[in-house]
């Protein structure tokens, strides 16, 4: 059997970071991925590395107080000096380049003028490189926005396939990709299971997006948030800056620095299992985008999730209720620098260094003020669920008969079913009840996928888990068809 140092559990950026850094301090590590490396958010997401994220400062300030906001300001510039630094020691060309970043307001935004000059003052406080951006310097509809200096673009695939190839050449790494793991024994030595062996570590760090193993009641603090993206081709050049419209509709827009008129812009964000159908959130998007830019073609069209801590900041350390273990979530559609700072905090906590910026980040603490509404609202919406799904609304008792492309569930002998027929007129048909926690899960149209409305675990149609906190898959069911 293995036995390291440090085992981590996954392969996106908070993994590879936390696994680098504790490799690079003479650990013996151990990473385990459930899929390929850079596959999970990590390689599906818009990479603007900023400490910018949406106009934090001044909730940051009222709720959490002036000095967590300017440890969440440093923490998140340090993020983007530290890639910089990276980037500078791997041979990959990471596409870094430093630019401006701005989150602007529209006339419909829920802040207005006021609420940006406020922030520009508290990030000024916090020594950001912020400054106030009148509408003239605003694309479509922006009335007011803060904008950041030097913050930056990068491509964290080659980046993060970078540091994974100096990991796999130390003589006391090991990544192992395609293994799940399963539990985690907090103990002295852990125990790590996986489908493909046993590993003991004295700390595991679980950075699977969402925690595997919940043992701080995670489901009932995170929110999953689906968002779109398009590569669009432009008419004209893009702009040299970043931009972020908060309020409805969200729209995030950045340039790709070497690959000509292609730029990449997001939006239709909605909670994962919600907001169906999902192939017309693509085509809003791209009315967005061709309402707001020259668009001469969509390239590419893609969508990923993440998951919001209820308080707004990430929970990065210990685990509760454990010795040994570590986790790394909740980053908020922020995690290129959030993941960054993860694999610091982490580091620094396993090698016993001390660290100014971990009480923030604690998953432990206790932040009634900054976190009553979202905690309300997400367990509300998830309550919601399950009852309507176990004593209101069961689905309707009806022959199984769908055309090619058509999902549904349905109840079959007191079970319900998510039955899929495929293109090719095969049917697929798997228990609907989420492995998780037992939610009906929903038909995402736009990614074929049953997606769970609770917490966020996404599905294949022949019922492999895609996305936690779901580490089993739905079970296939042998159900009769037209
Ligand atoms: C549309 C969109 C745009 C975004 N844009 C930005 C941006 O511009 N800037 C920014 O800072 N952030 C952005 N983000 C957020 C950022 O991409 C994420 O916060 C970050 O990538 C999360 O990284 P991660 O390492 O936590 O998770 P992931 O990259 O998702 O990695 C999780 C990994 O865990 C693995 N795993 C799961 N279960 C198991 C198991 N049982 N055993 C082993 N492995 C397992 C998965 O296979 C996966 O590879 C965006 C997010 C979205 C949704
Ligand atoms: S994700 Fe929790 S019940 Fe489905």
């Amino acid at each position: 059997m293995l036995s390291v140092d440090t085992a981590v559990v996954e392969g996106g950026i908070a993994g590879l970071t936390t696994a680098a850094k504790l490799a690079e301090a003479g650990q013996s590590v151990a990473l385990l991925e459930r899929d390929r490396i850079v596959t999970g958010v990590t390689g599906h997401t818009t990479a603007k590395l900023t400490s910018l994220h949406g106009l934090p400062y001044h909730h940051l300030a009222d709720s959490f107080g002036v000095e967590d906001a300017g440890r969440y300001a440093a923490a998140n510039e340090a993020a983007i000096d530290d890639v910089e630094a990276t980037v500078g020691t791997l041979d990959a060309d990471c596409g870094f380049e430093r630019m401006p970043a701005v989150t602007y307001v529209g006339p419909d935004g829920e802040s207005g003028v006021g609420t940006v000059r406020e922030e520009v003052s508290v990030a000024r406080q916090l020594d950001l490189p912020a400054s106030f951006v009148g509408s003239s310097s605003l694309p479509d509809d922006g009335e007011a926005g803060v904008r950041f200096d030097e913050q930056a673009v990068f491509n964290p695939r080659s980046y993060l396939l970078g540091l994974a190839e100096r990991l796999a050449e130390g003589a006391d790494t090991h990544l192992f990709e395609e293994t799940t793991v399963t539990d985690v024994d907090d103990g002295e030595p852990c125990t790590v299971t996986t489908d493909r062996g046993t590993v003991r570590a004295d700390d595991v760090v679980l950075a699977t997006h969402f925690p595997i193993v919940d043992r701080g009641l995670y489901f009932s603090r995170l929110e999953p948030k689906r968002s779109y993206l398009l590569a669009v081709e432009l008419g004209g050049t893009p702009p040299s800056e970043m931009y972020y419209r908060t309020g409805d509709p969200h729209f995030s827009l950045r340039p790709l620095p070497g690959e000509g008129n292609t730029a990449l812009v997001g939006g239709q964000n909605h909670r994962t299992g919600h907001g169906s159908p999902t192939v017309d959130r693509y085509r809003r998007l791209a009315e967005q985008a061709r309402a707001r830019l020259d668009v001469e073609s969509i390239r590419y069209r893609w969508s990923t999730q993440d998951f919001t801590s209820v308080d707004t900041v990430p929970f990065v350390g210990p685990s509760p209720l454990a010795d040994h273990t570590y986790i790394a979530t909740g980053f908020g559609g922020w995690g290129m620098t959030g993941g960054t700072v993860a694999g610091r905090l982490l580091s620094d906590r396993i090698l016993g260094r001390e660290n100014d910026w971990a009480s923030l980040y604690s998953p432990e603490r206790l932040t009634v003020t900054a976190s009553a509404r979202k905690f309300a609202s997400h367990n509300r919406h998830s309550m919601e669920h399950y009852l309507e799904d176990y004593l209101l609304n069961r689905p309707p008792e009806r022959p199984l008969a769908l055309d090619p492309g058509e999902a549904t569930v349905i109840e079959h002998e007191g079970e319900s079913v998510a039955a899929y027929r495929g293109e090719d007129g095969e049917y697929h048909t798997v228990s609907a009840g989420c492995s998780h926690m037992g939610c009906l899960v929903e038909w995402n149209d736009g990614e074929r996928s049953w997606d769970c409305p609770c917490h966020g675990s996404r599905f294949d149609v022949d019922g492999t888990p895609l996305e936690t906190p779901a580490v089993e898959g739905l079970e296939q069911l042998d159900f009769g068809s037209d």
